[in-house]
């Protein structure tokens, strides 16, 4: 049976990037990959044509889908809606809708790009981090939440950072499984010195480490990893993380490669279903001017191929093929460099799918 992927533009560079990945598709998909491809809106696109961030059309297709492909949300046309209507909540709702509780923030360094980096290029060559993000739980989704007025008239604003033990163990467990496929090393990261929930956190995380005697599992406070990181990140291989530390420190990694315009992500459900999503955002800035680097939503196929439709020989085949587009020079303006030349979305796109 073939497999349906949903595509999201989304917003901003969103729709220039996506329609790069989805010349892939459609090449794969000539070549006997079984797949339907089905588009739809979300984030302000979603607003602007249902007047809600993640329309019910848009909910109910992704339901039915087996992976998602996501370009990116938001723009300053939205900025002052009322929250639940900003494009970011089309993103939440998709998370927590399709319970997509594992978010794999890879952080790796091509050879290529090295100078691009702002770290020296001894603490960052060869880096490969995995960051596995907690994504449907703690402080972005606990209850109570809110805005209220104390007695004196003053407002006090609140939300809740909860976890409970499955939902610990589940996130554990995923990254002990990728850590087996890997280096064998995990650092869970917490807050466990001050905050009760981490105490519990550590404590299952320890627990289910006890099923994976291969892994080397460490612990480390959400401070000092933000140090660690940028002091020797080759110290890690694989990272787990609450929601809201993995949404901070996947930054920080990001940045290491000094190319945020090269790094994919996957967000999975239980049953590897998944969304697939650069993790850049929109870049209103640059948008509809054809320069954005189309290459993180190109490598985000791969990821899909590889976790959601288990191809992963042509996953290797399109990272293959980035890797040569850039020991062939070709830059898109984010990671340019003396000596190379620079080329626009669609070129990039193009190179690659000769590549292949
Ligand atoms: C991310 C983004 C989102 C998040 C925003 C856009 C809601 O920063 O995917 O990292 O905070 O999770
Ligand atoms: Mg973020």
């Amino acid at each position: 049976m073939s497999k349906k992927i949903a595509i999201l533009p989304g917003d901003g560079i969103g729709i220039e990037i996506v329609a790069e990945a989805v010349k892939l598709l459609n090449v794969l998909k000539q070549n006997g990959l079984d797949i339907e491809l089905h588009e739809a809106p979300v984030g302000g696109a979603g607003y602007d044509a249902a007047g809600k961030p993640l329309p019910d059309e848009t909910l109910a297709l992704v339901k039915q889908c087996d992976a998602i492909l996501l370009g990116a949300v938001g723009g300053p046309q939205y900025e002052s809606l009322p929250r639940e209507l900003r494009p970011e909540r089309g993103l939440l709702g998709l998370r927590a809708e399709l319970e997509l509780f594992a978010n794999l923030r890879p952080a790796i360094l091509y050879p290529q790009l090295a100078a691009a980096s702002s770290l020296k290029a001894e603490v960052v060559a060869g880096l490969d981090i995995m960051i596995v993000r907690e994504l449907t739980g703690g402080i972005y989704f606990g209850e109570p939440r809110g805005i209220r007025e104390l007695d004196n008239g003053e407002r006090e604003g609140f939300n809740t950072l909860v976890y409970r033990e499955s939902e610990v163990d589940r996130i554990a467990r995923v990254a002990f499984d990728i850590a087996m496929k890997r280096g064998k090393k995990l650092c869970s990261v917490d807050k466990a010195n001050v905050l009760e929930v981490s105490e519990l956190w550590r404590e299952r995380v320890e627990k289910v480490g006890g099923e994976y005697s291969e892994v080397e599992l460490s612990h480390m406070y959400v401070d000092n990893a933000a140090m660690q990181l940028v002091k020797w990140p080759k110290q890690f291989d694989v990272m787990v993380t609450k929601n809201m530390f993995g949404d901070i420190l996947s930054d920080a990694a990001a940045m290491l490669t000094g190319s945020i315009g090269m790094l994919p992500s996957a967000s999975l459900d239980a049953n590897s279903k998944g969304m697939y999503e650069p993790i850049h955002g929109s870049a209103p800035d640059i948008a509809g001017k054809g320069v954005a680097n189309p290459l993180a939503t190109i490598l985000s196929v791969a990821m899909m191929l590889r976790y959601s439709l288990n191809q992963p020989a042509e996953a290797q085949q399109i990272e293959d093929a980035v890797g040569r587009v850039l020991d062939k020079g070709l830059r898109t303006p984010d990671i340019m460099a003396e000596g190379c030349a620079e080329v626009g979305t669609e070129a990039m796109g193009d190179a690659v799918l000769e590549m292949l």
